[in-house]
């Protein structure tokens, strides 16, 4: 009896000794953040995101310095974004957040006219990639 209970509490320890692991090697993996948030933009294609500005249709609203045509004015020119400091006056001009807004604007903004733009995660990088480089000075 004596030895069975040993062994069972030394199972016991062992377990409690991996969930401890385990949670702290989950509680590192926290610390990276979920994927959007720390999006690697070096991983991005500038002339793809070109591409899909015209491809996903945001050409019918925004005016882009590489697009003589459509010049959308439903939404505000995007010729010099990157330099700017907001995304739609309210949002810090950031690549995990515009990663975001280029996606599903309404769940940023609610009430925003920008409609939600289904998009791959990669595909909002690389459109993300090739907006924050649009600096006409
Ligand atoms: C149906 C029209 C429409 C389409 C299509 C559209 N947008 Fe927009 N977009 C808007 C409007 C309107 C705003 C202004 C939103 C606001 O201020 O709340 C906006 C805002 C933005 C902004 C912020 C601009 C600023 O000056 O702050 C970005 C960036 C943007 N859109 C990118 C895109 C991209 C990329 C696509 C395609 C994937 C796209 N939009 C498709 C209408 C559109």
């Amino acid at each position: 009896m004596g030895v069975q209970c040993d062994s069972i509490l030394a199972r016991s320890r062992r377990c409690i000794l991996r969930a401890v692991l385990c949670a702290a090697a989950c509680g590192l993996a926290a610390c990276d953040g979920p994927p959007d948030r720390t999006p690697k933009l070096d991983a991005a294609d500038v002339a793809r995101g070109l591409r899909l500005v015209s491809e996903k249709g945001c050409v019918a609203c925004h005016a882009f310095p590489d697009v003589a045509w459509p010049r959308g004015a439903l939404g505000p020119s995007l010729e010099n974004f990157g330099a700017q400091g907001l995304i739609a006056g309210r949002l810090p001009n950031q690549p995990g957040v515009l990663m975001q807004f280029v996606r599903n604007a309404p769940a940023l903004v609610p009430g925003t006219a920008m409609p939600a733009m289904p998009m791959s995660d990669q595909e909002a990088r690389d459109v993300t990639a090739y907006l924050l480089q649009l600096k006409s000075r």
